[in-house]
């Protein structure tokens, strides 16, 4: 990553070097372990795992401290050590790993605000609700109970499977809970032990959500039917989660400065014992592997049948930035609505641009103002520019329209930074980063963000114009936006870092500028001097995209019970849509060309075909184990991820080309041909299913062999061999797409196909 990029998430960076110190200054080194241990080899003197725990635990320090000891997402526990400490834990029996707990963060993009409920595609499902039985559990930062999107009225009894509960504790008490949101937990000792006890009047220590982002995607994932529902009056409309009929249940396992990952662990182990039956986790760490504390909670959670939907993260549009990539969790990508939230910026010199603002309050008196750049408006040569806090001459701001750069500092707060020093307005351009793509903020004072294009005209004006001015004008709310959706910059791309030959993202869903309930906590923006309350706000990130696909995964669910994650997954992947109704390609907001599978995955999920997709590639955990012995894991990490419950067989032959995923992805490393294999179950009736395969370019060619697959019952389950034949001399890093669809004629079952060289 760049500097200037990452200056888009200052904010985060400072406050882990923040607490970085912290930690020192207490005086100890110690940090948080996650240990492994091999079930199966419990000494028979021990009458229970935590006792074992307890004991190999206590072999290496008297009085460390056993902060969780899990049963479902792991075998193990969680506690504080030294690093000398944990390097003779590693060496107790029945120990097979010890390792740092990391921390993870909230896929929201650039700026700490969030929330949104959305409409999209409503009427398109077919009526499953309200009083699904399927329950959707959310790992975030918990949740705002009085939300309208958690009104229980009309739904009936809690699902009987459900053990689940609610957990009182700041400002939260179980009679919060209703039929909608059945469960609420928090999970703070991971939490606690790096930064003290919360500080309860800052922070609830319960399942109340004092962020926004909990509140958010919950209700975006599962949220009640709320008419009338808007920000400021922005986006009004009725809200409701993709898969309302669904119950919540809340797991709060991040915290002010982070989610720490043996409380994420503990979140994933309490949920698959509460019996949820959909995991919705938008966050991640900085590079996320198959062995990281999510990845092998999710596995677990998979094995019980519990679709797990992650982020694909906020670190777009840079080439193998995706993260949350293991083959058994759904990674979802972010695309626009065909919404918008337009504010022009008129120049002195009678051009208008157009950018986007959720600001609401006081316009300005119609006439053109001084415009000024921030920095020349500083008393700070590197920071002034970005109207960082302390950095602008009241002077030379007052009464004035200010034009900040984004980065090193919130949007918002920019905002906030020019009022404070008598500012009336801001022009905020996009960086090469985001390029195109208007991402709206709940600014405190009237404010316009514009794309990259048009910024530099602007900031060309403001420079070289004697006598530069300006005007910016809210436009409210437009509709039926085109081209839409686009893949949105941020949205992190393939190809997988860590097994180029299975393509993540998988799929794209609707993650900017989205409405969804908010926290009464904080305000729209996020800051503490917002003192503004809102029902909903409008927030952007694969944050908001991934609980879209967990809502319709509960759909899904609830109409198909019977299938697995992967058949779920899978229905959402070959129904996706990639063009738009003329048939052209569905665009990349960066580039304004043609979004690729590295980009959106499958392709923007499609609710109405999903429900019926023909065919499903279907994945069982013995599938995903067959797949990490293909990468050659060893023993002691297959040991980890399934808990002993799985070895590779020594004399079978793994390949990844075989793991039956519904997209294809080709790493060409020195090789002509490359052939993988795939199975498919039939889910409609009867039917012949003729191949159609399309590759972009003459360097690569498509062969799948049959080309027909006659199917005459339910279940019933065919095979097929495709070789691609490459061109392997093409230059590293060139790119090559096409796909493969079968098609009965009533459905189309499509993969697309991603060829890179290295
Ligand atoms: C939102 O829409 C509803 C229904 O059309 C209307 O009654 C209400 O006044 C609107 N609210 C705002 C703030 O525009
Ligand atoms: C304004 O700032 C620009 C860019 O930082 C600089 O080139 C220019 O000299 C400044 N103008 C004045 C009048 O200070
Ligand atoms: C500019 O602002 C930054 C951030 O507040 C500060 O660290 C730096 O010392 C300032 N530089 C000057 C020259 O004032
Ligand atoms: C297994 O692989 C991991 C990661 O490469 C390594 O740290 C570990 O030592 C290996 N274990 C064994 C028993 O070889
Ligand atoms: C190319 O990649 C495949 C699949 O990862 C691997 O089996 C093969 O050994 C690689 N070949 C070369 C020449 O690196």
């Amino acid at each position: 990553m760049s500097p200037s990029f990452l200056s888009s998430t200052a904010f985060f960076f400072i406050v882990i070097l923040y607490l970085g110190l912290c930690h020192v200054s207490h005086g100890t080194q110690q940090a948080t372990y996650i240990v492994h241990m091999g079930k199966s080899q419990m000494p028979l003197s021990f009458d229970h795992h935590s006792l074992w725990y307890d004991s190999s635990l206590r072999s290496v320090s008297e009085s460390a401290e056993m902060l969780y000891t899990y049963k479902n997402a792991i075998h193990g526990f969680a506690t504080r050590l030294t690093p000398q400490e944990a390097n003779s834990l590693m060496t107790r029996p029945g120990v097979i790993s010890v390792q740092p707990e990391q921390r993870y963060e909230l896929h929201t993009t650039r700026t700490p605000l969030f929330l949104g409920l959305d409409v999209h595609n409503s009427g398109l499902f077919p009526e499953t609700g309200p009083s699904s039985n399927v329950v959707v559990g959310v790992l975030d930062t918990g949740v705002w109970p009085e939300s309208k999107s958690f009104s229980d009225a009309g739904y009936g009894p809690i699902p009987p499977t459900w053990k689940g509960g609610c957990d009182p504790g700041t400002r939260f008490t179980a009679s919060l809970c209703n039929r909608k949101l059945i469960g609420a937990r928090f999970f703070v000792r991971g939490y606690e032990a790096i930064n003290g006890p919360v500080d309860e009047s800052k922070e609830s220590k319960s399942p109340r959500d004092d962020e926004g982002h909990g509140t958010h995607t919950a209700s975006t994932a599962a949220g009640s039917i709320v008419e009338g529902a808007n920000l400021l009056g922005f986006a009004n409309g009725t809200a409701r989660g993709i898969g309302y009929g669904a119950r919540v249940a809340a797991y709060k396992v991040c915290w002010r400065t982070g989610c720490f990952t043996s409380d994420i662990l503990a979140g994933i182990d309490k949920a698959i014992e509460d019996n949820v039956n959909v995991l919705s986790i938008s966050l991640s760490g900085r590079r996320t592997g198959y062995t990281d504390d999510v990845a092998i909670g999710a596995f677990a959670a998979m094995e019980k049948g519990i679709f797990v939907s992650c982020s694909a993260g906020n670190n777009g549009p840079f080439p193998s930035s995706v993260a949350n990539v293991a083959p058994w969790i759904t990674t979802v990508g972010a695309g626009t609505l065909d919404r918008d939230f337009p504010a022009l910026a008129i120049l002195g010199n009678g051009k208008k641009y157009t950018g986007v603002s959720l600001f609401r309050g006081d316009a300005l008196p119609p006439k053109m103002l001084p415009f000024v750049y921030a920095g020349n408006a500083s008393n700070n040569a590197t920071y002034g520019k970005y109207c960082f806090p302390g950095t602008l001459i009241p002077d030379k701001v007052k009464g004035k329209i200010v034009m900040c750069e984004k980065g090193r500092s919130a949007n918002v707060e920019k905002g906030e930074v020019v009022k404070a020093a008598g500012g009336l307005g801001m022009i905020l351009p996009n960086t090469a980063f985001d390029g195109e793509e208007l991402l709206a903020d709940a600014f405190m004072l009237l404010a316009t963000t514009v794309g990259k294009k048009a910024g530099d005209i602007i900031r060309h004006y403001t420079l070289t114009d004697p006598n530069p001015t300006a005007s910016i004008v809210i436009q409210g709310t437009v509709v039926n936006v085109q081209p839409s959706p686009v893949l949105a910059a941020f949205s992190s791309r393939g190809p997988n870092p860590i097994t180029p030959n299975i393509l993540k993202p998988d799929l794209i869903a609707p993650g900017v500028n989205i409405l969804a309930a908010w926290t009464g906590a904080v305000g729209p923006s996020g800051l503490d001097s917002d003192t503004r309350r809102v029902e909903f706000n409008i927030i952007s990130g694969t944050s908001m995209s991934c609980p879209h696909v967990s809502g319709l995964a509960a759909l899904l669910k609830s109409v198909h019970p019977e299938w697995s994650p992967a058949a779920i997954r899978s229905a959402l992947m070959t129904t996706a849509y990639n063009t738009y109704k003329d048939g052209k390609p569905i665009l990349d907001v960066l580039t304004l060309k043609p979004s690729t599978p590295f980009g959106h995955g499958a392709g923007h999920v499609s609710p109405a075909t999903a429900v019926s997709p023909g065919l499903i590639y279907d994945l069982t955990r013995v599938d995903y184990i067959g797949f990490l012995c293909a990468m050659n894991y060893n023993s002691s990490l297959i040991k980890i991820i399934s808990r002993g419950n799985y070895a590779c067989d020594a004399s079978k032959t793994y390949s990844v080309a075989d793991l039956n995923y519904p997209s294809f992805a080709v790493n060409v490393n020195g090789s002509d041909t490359y052939k993988y294999t795939r199975t498919v179950t039939n889910v409609g009736g009867a039917g012949s299913y003729s191949v159609k395969v399309t590759s972009e370019t003459t360097a690569v060619k498509i062969s799948v062999e049959p080309a027909v697959l006659n199917f005459e019952e339910v279940n019933e389950k065919k095979s097929y061999a495709v070789t691609f034949t490459v061109d392997s001399s093409k230059p590293s890093e060139s790119n090559s797409f096409g796909s493969i669809e079968w098609s009965d004629g009533k459905h189309v079952v499509a993969s697309p196909v991603a060829i890179s060289w290295t």
